[in-house]
């Protein structure tokens, strides 16, 4: 992950927003391969999702809008919503080493002859873990716990959040603490991140950031069914900024207080809901593993009872997409989550607000509230699996480079002149312009041809063209491929639709 984060700050992809006053933590700044990058996924999701939807269970196309709400809304929408007074973690603090951590974020080892008990952090690296196991041995003056710890072997591991306050405050030896019983009491943390309207300020004018964009979505479910003649199943689609104030943002990119989510809401009737509820799983993995997620990498899982989230349709729940992280693994951390939602929300709206909010069947002479599945992913959590999956170190001279699936390269290809004289750089140039109208392609001329691929490589770029002496004998030019590093020699016409074909694989 360092190797990673140190990539994506020296070639431009990522950097701690306000860094030259120190940073603040949880907020990052995007820069210009990031933006590409980041964009490139935004966009494929519009066009997948929203311009050519997928076929639906009954080999009917999908019928999905897209809307862009406001962040700031009024603030009664998160009371009907459940998010003021709802949206909160609990957390516990370490007066030992002043460490905040969320509670349902702790985990401990146990031995059956020890009072003691390790906690150590889920979310974050390996480290915290092997750092328990360390301090557990060291207790039990074993030189290493065993591989397989399992009851049988009177080891356990289990939720901090379900141990007894007196085994939390007295035995438990915090995830970086020496000595037992410096955790707090948990106390519930606001999520929400609230500003004032207008100039006069006071309580009276509170507002609220938005902490998903979904509710801008249901908000408008009424404007779209009377304005775009859509029929019941259908989905609204919506990109954007939300904010949220966590706890604990770390690893990156991974958690941090604002950030960006592409969400759908799955508008149908309650009797068809189970069955898109399972289109919509099946669906959205399929799509991150288009994205080049690999198989390995991505996993599903069903929430535990204890995890779901307010509005989660009893007895339904949500499906996770899991991604692993360098950071979680061998472990998986969440990239979208998959919801039945059931009618909360829209009956939440209507109640809330005393308007009608719901949906009339024309053909089968039915007023309802139709029901939701929720797919609602990360789009800077997905940058970040994107990144990961891209990692590829090599025994080239870069060392390393960036395997991005073309779709989403932020750079598609570059030009080069062999050297910068003799009349390769005017042909280069020349092709450089021609290309440039149709993708993102940079031309480069400076330093030896072996730091320029190089740079490429660190970039992502899946083919560099090289334009050389021969070029100005006989037309051709030599294509690098960036996963191989092999060569091919072409026509200097073809080059365009060399790189639109390869592109539109
Ligand atoms: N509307 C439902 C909703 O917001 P969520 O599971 O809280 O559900 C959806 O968030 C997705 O948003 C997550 O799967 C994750 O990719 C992303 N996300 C949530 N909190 C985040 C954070 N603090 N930083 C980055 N991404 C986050």
């Amino acid at each position: 992950m360092e190797e990673l984060v140190s990539l994506c700050k020296r070639r431009g992809f990522i950097f701690p927003a306000s860094e030259i006053y120190g940073g603040l933590n949880g907020f990052w700044d995007y820069g210009p391969l990031g933006t590409e990058l980041k964009n490139n996924l935004r966009d494929a999701w519009w066009h997948d999702m929203v311009h050519c939807p997928p076929m639906g269970p009954d080999g009917e196309q999908l019928s999905i809008v897209g809307i862009d709400s406001s962040i700031i809304q009024n603030p009664k929408v998160w009371e009907a919503s459940g998010h003021v007074g709802g949206f909160n973690d609990p957390m516990v603090d370490c007066r030992e080493t002043k460490s905040r951590y969320r509670l349902d974020h702790l985990h401990y080892i146990h031995h059956d002859s020890c009072e003691r008990m390790y906690a150590f952090e889920i979310s974050s690296s390996n480290d915290s873990y092997e750092r328990a196991c360390k301090l557990m041995a060291k207790y039990l003056k074993l030189e290493s716990l065993p591989e397989d710890i399992n009851c049988d072997n009177g080891f356990q591991i289990g939720c901090v959040e379900d141990l007894a306050p007196d085994y939390i405050f007295e035995d438990l030896v915090g995830p970086d603490a020496k000595e037992p019983g410096t955790l707090t009491e948990p106390r519930q943390f606001s999520l929400m991140f609230d500003t004032t309207v207008g100039a006069t300020g006071g309580d009276d004018n509170k507002a609220y950031l938005r902490p998903e964009t979904a509710q801008g979505i249901f908000l408008n479910f009424m404007n779209v069914v009377d304005t775009m003649r859509v029929k019941v199943p259908f989905g609204i689609a919506q990109i954007g900024k939300a904010f949220r104030n966590e706890v604990t943002p770390r690893n990156f990119i991974f958690r941090s207080r604002e950030f960006e989510q592409m969400e759908i809401e799955w508008f149908c009737h309650e009797e068809e809901a189970q069955q898109w509820y399972e289109f919509w799983c099946d669906y959205r993995k399929k799509w991150w593993q288009k994205m080049g997620l690999t198989t390995d990498n991505l996993q599903m899982r069903q929430h535990d009872s204890n995890e779901l989230a307010h509005y989660a349709k009893e007895g339904c729940g949500t499906f996770d997409i899991e991604y692993k992280f360098p950071f979680t693994d061998p472990g998986y951390g969440e990239l979208e989550g998959v919801a039945h939602r059931g009618n909360f929300d829209l009956s939440r709206h209507g109640e809330f607000s005393g308007k009608k909010v719901n949906y009339f069947d024309q053909q089968k002479n039915e007023r309802y509230v139709p029901h939701v599945i929720e797919p609602s992913a990360g789009l800077s959590r997905g940058t970040l699996a994107l990144l990961c999956e891209a990692y590829t170190p090599d025994d080239r001279p870069s060392k390393v480079f960036m395997k991005f699936n073309p779709r989403i390269a932020p750079i598609k290809a570059a030009v080069f002149p062999l050297v910068n004289k003799n009349g390769m750089p005017e042909v280069a140039m020349k092709l450089h312009e021609d290309m440039r109208k149709k993708h993102v392609v940079q031309y480069d001329a400076k330093q030896s041809i072996g730091k320029r691929y190089a740079r490429m490589d660190e970039a992502g770029t899946p083919y560099c063209f090289v334009i050389d002496g021969d070029t100005l004998e006989d037309n051709t030019l030599t294509v690098r491929d960036r996963d191989t590093a092999s060569q091919e020699r072409i026509n200097i016409d073809q080059a365009a639709s060399y790189l639109d074909d390869k592109l539109s694989r």
